[in-house]
């Protein structure tokens, strides 16, 4: 049977109203564009970062056809400067910020803003025998390093602010279990796990809880990016890389077409994290991941 997903188009009217949230990866088609999207029909006035700039005005441009508000930045999270500037900016334009997803992610080495470049195979996924330093150096510097300059730019806000907030992290399963053949991509995402973890104990004495999703396959710019590989992995008989011991959800068996996760259901969880309904959860690792962590 078919496994129905969230309605993209669903939402609860005000539930963030006056609200600001920062995002950080927030092109459209992304997970942390359509959780952008939907915070905004929700009332929430949102501030959009990513490196590319054409996909972040896509979402600026959908927001504002649902008659929300958003701010957006071309800004690299991996930058400490970029980082504090993009809190700063979106203070001076909305007065504060009450909430941030920090979604920027890499899945290898490569220029996110290019098609995979296939000839800089030092930069692709790899295993620890195999990795070059760019690689490893490039994922870690977005999936860690700039979600550490994000979340210390966000909470010196929170505290300054002195009311409170929330805070999403994206991991990924590859935090919670091995992936195969992508040695950089799974360790930065096990980091994620610390960061949230030590950040949701040092935090909830000033009322701001930290959360992480930790989500299976979902179909979004960079899952296409990594069929693409996958394929190219095998057409070279190189093995199936990523794609090795385990390739679907529970719920991705169960679904006759074995769809994928969507970032819809992506952003209706990351959202209730940082709701009030969320109110007792902190320093929680979810598996957003359809079932792929239970078996
Ligand atoms: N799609 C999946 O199957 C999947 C699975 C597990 C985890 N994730 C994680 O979800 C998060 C969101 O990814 P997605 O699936 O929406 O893919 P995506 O590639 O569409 O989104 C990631 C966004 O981050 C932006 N970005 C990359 N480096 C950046 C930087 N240095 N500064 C600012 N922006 C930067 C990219 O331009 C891109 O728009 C990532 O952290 C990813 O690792 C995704």
């Amino acid at each position: 049977m078919g496994i129905t997903p969230t309605n993209p188009e669903s939402y609860f009217p005000d539930r963030f109203k006056d609200k600001v949230i920062l995002v950080t990866g927030a092109a459209a088609g992304s997970i942390g564009g359509c959780t952008a999207i939907r915070a905004a029909r929700e009332g929430a006035k949102v501030v959009g970062i990513d490196i590319k700039e054409k996909e972040l005005q896509a979402t600026a441009d959908e927001i504002s056809k649902s008659g929300g508000e958003s701010f957006i930045m071309v800004a690299d999270v991996s930058d400490p400067a970029d980082a504090e500037r993009m809190v700063s900016d979106a203070v001076k334009k909305f007065g504060r910020i009450d909430m941030a997803l920090n979604a920027a992610g890499v899945m290898d080495g490569n220029d996110p803003t290019k098609p995979q470049d296939f000839n800089n195979e030092g930069n692709l996924p790899s295993s620890i025998h195999n990795a070059s330093d760019e690689y490893w150096l490039k994922v870690f510097e977005t999936n860690i390093h700039g979600m550490f300059y994000s979340m210390r730019a966000e909470l010196k806000q929170l505290l300054k602010q002195s009311e409170g907030g929330a805070i999403v992290n994206i991991g990924s399963i590859a935090g919670l279990t091995g992936l195969p053949g992508n040695c950089a991509y799974s360790a930065s995402k096990h980091a994620v796990i610390g960061l949230t973890r030590n950040a949701a104990i040092d935090y909830a004495p000033y009322n701001i809880r930290i959360n992480s999703v930790n989500m299976a396959q979902t179909d979004t710019p960079m899952v296409f990016r990594a069929y693409e590989y996958v394929k190219w992995m095998q057409e070279k008989g190189k093995g199936s890389s990523m794609a090795g011991a385990k390739s679907q959800s529970l719920l991705q068996m169960a679904d006759e077409k074995h769809r994928g996760s969507t970032p819809w259901e992506q952003s209706a969880i990351i959202l209730f994290l940082l709701s009030d309904d969320a109110s007792n959860i902190t320093g929680a690792n979810m598996a957003t991941d359809g079932g792929w962590t239970a078996f």
